[in-house]
């Protein structure tokens, strides 16, 4: 029978912390479309930010995560989330999670982006989402109540009469459709750095839950808020992988071809600054014909504390010894997602999200560097403590499926290559009214409805119309936040406007039809 307590999609952290939690009392299946080790979580290098020493304070942590966010968001959350995350990795060491320590006992912490202290934790140097990934993998897969469903795409969620969600179908590799049900479902399923041609994040991550949960009639916001990190290793125009702003919290610093350092005189933090601040820096030097370098001949240990990144420079012939590493900006974090209150609940009952995928409010208009793996630790924790104790109550659920009666999806006009460059050109770091017009008429040219039936499509096919639905809402966001704000430019409307503070862009639809609305963060709570 495929029917459990909880279903999760997705197989990062925020998803495992969560499995972890319920582990010991519900029966999960844990979904992935690829492996459990295709997640951004798993590739994360940089650590996660928590205020553990005792030099520091959650105030502190709080105050530079609202700044980063640039006063947008919720800054309730931002305090709840700096405390528990403090408490959450007090308890992963008791667990036994693998954590850098110095020689003399205490946590190594490092110094990234916008940090006021050193309060980064890190595994293996570079490997923290990897070994934080394997520790949980290990812990779960000696627990009979979770089922590992691997290379099955959930393609839509199972809604009952009253629209309550009751589970996931999904497509495997042989195109067989497979229905789950369960009275909690859980979108765990990472961000949408795929919809762009040069990302950080796993090639399996291209925005799935955002289009799965906005089908199912869920609220989506902030999606105009996309960050770009500033340094993703590029060779001919190719972005290879990360460069973790861990290599400038050790003293590396960004050069141009002429050995000019960029970011001297641009921001009192240096190299050091806000990510969107060295982003757009950056790309400014390179739209001036510049070639822009990492110059790491001040870090000391290079290859001890960098191991992932040494490998990856010498799997690509880049000599260490010359310290220079060719680095440009790709996307890199989804700030807005699936609005959630403070458990992870969505707008649709029995639909709860997670991680990336969610809108908790933390990150504002820019999440500071290292909260992402804190984020789906806490939240991961949190909902788990909630099903805990409200998981079980499922008496009188309606587990009957209902499929609303639409039109087949039969083909795309367009590729999924096509559709990055056009993001990336419209749709990036630097935007303006033109340009993200024109892309929308693109995306709308194509008389596409987001709300067909696909259950007879193969997976490429709905890959690339979940690309479309997303890239088509990101774009119809970024068009009607006339402000620059956060991760992104806006060429046309240079500043912030306090008439955009705290306001939020809601996705919805009724009846299949696209809506749009807004409504607002707690505009008094946040200092920035
Ligand atoms: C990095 O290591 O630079 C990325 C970490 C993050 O995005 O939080």
């Amino acid at each position: 029978m495929n029917k459990v307590d909880v279903i999760i999609v997705g197989s990062g952290i925020a998803g495992l912390q969560l499995a972890y939690e319920l582990s010991k009392q519900l029966k999960v299946f844990i979904i992935t479309k690829s492996r459990i080790t295709n997640s951004n979580s798993y590739r994360a290098q940089g650590g996660i930010a928590a205020a553990v020493s005792i030099k520091d304070d959650p105030y502190l942590h709080f105050h530079d995560t609202i700044m980063a966010g640039e006063g947008h968001g919720e800054a309730s959350a931002v305090l709840e989330l700096v405390n528990e995350g403090k408490q959450v990795i007090k308890e992963l060491i008791e667990a036994g999670a693998p954590f850098d320590f110095q020689a003399d006992g205490e946590l190594a912490l490092g110094l990234e982006g916008a940090h006021s202290e050193a309060r980064i934790l890190h595994c293996g140097g570079d490997q923290t989402g990897k070994y934080l990934i394997e520790f949980f993998m290990k812990k779960l897969m000696l627990s009979p109540n979770i089922t590992w469903i691997q290379e099955e795409m959930v393609i839509d969620l199972v809604l009952n009469k009253a629209g309550c969600c009751i589970g996931v179908k999904t497509k495997n590799q042989a195109g067989n459709c497979i229905t789950y049900l369960a009275p909690h479902t859980v979108l765990a399923t990472g961000g949408a750095g795929g919809l762009y041609p040069n990302t950080s994040n796993d090639s399996t991550i291209a925005g799935d839950g955002i289009a799965l949960a906005y089908r199912a009639g869920a609220k989506i916001t902030d999606l105009e808020f996309f960050q770009f990190h500033p340094t993703l290793l590029t060779i001919n125009g190719k972005a290879i992988g990360l460069v973790s702003e861990a290599v400038r919290g050790a003293g590396a610093v960004l050069v141009n071809e002429h050995n000019e350092r960029i970011m001297q005189h641009v921001h009192p933090l240096k190299d050091l600054a806000p990510r969107h601040i060295v982003a757009y820096e950056l790309l400014n030097q390179l739209t001036a014909g510049n070639r822009v370098y990492l110059d790491i001949t001040n870090v000391k240990d290079f290859t001890i504390r960098f191991p992932t990144i040494s490998t990856m420079c010498l799997d690509h012939y880049i000599d260490l010894n010359a310290g220079k590493l060719p680095v440009s900006p790709g996307a890199h974090f989804m700030m807005g997602g699936i609005v959630i209150d403070k458990w992870g609940a969505s707008s649709v009952q029995g639909l709860y999200a997670i991680g990336e995928v969610a809108a908790s409010g933390v990150h504002g208009a820019n999440r500071l560097a290292s909260n992402s793996l804190l984020e789906g630790l806490v939240y991961g924790k949190r909902l788990g403590t909630y099903l805990l104790v409200n998981g079980m109550n499922r008496s009188g659920m309606d587990f009957t499926p209902v499929l609303p009666k639409r039109q087949a999806l039969i083909q795309l006009p367009f590729t999924i290559q096509e559709l990055q460059t056009s993001m990336l050109r419209s749709v990036g770091i630097i935007r303006n009214h033109n340009e993200l017009a024109t892309q929308l008429s693109w995306l709308e040219s194509w008389g596409i409805d987001p709300f067909r039936q696909i259950e007879s499509c193969d997976q490429p096919l709905i890959q690339t119309y979940y690309m479309w639905i997303v890239a088509r809402l990101i774009t119809e966001s970024a068009l009607l936040r006339t402000e620059s704000r956060g991760g992104h430019i806006r060429s046309d409307f240079l500043d912030k406007d306090e008439h955009w503070l705290q306001k939020r862009i809601i996705h919805f639809q009724t009846n299949d039809r696209m809506e749009i609305t807004y409504d607002q963060y707690s505009k008094t709570k946040s200092p920035a």
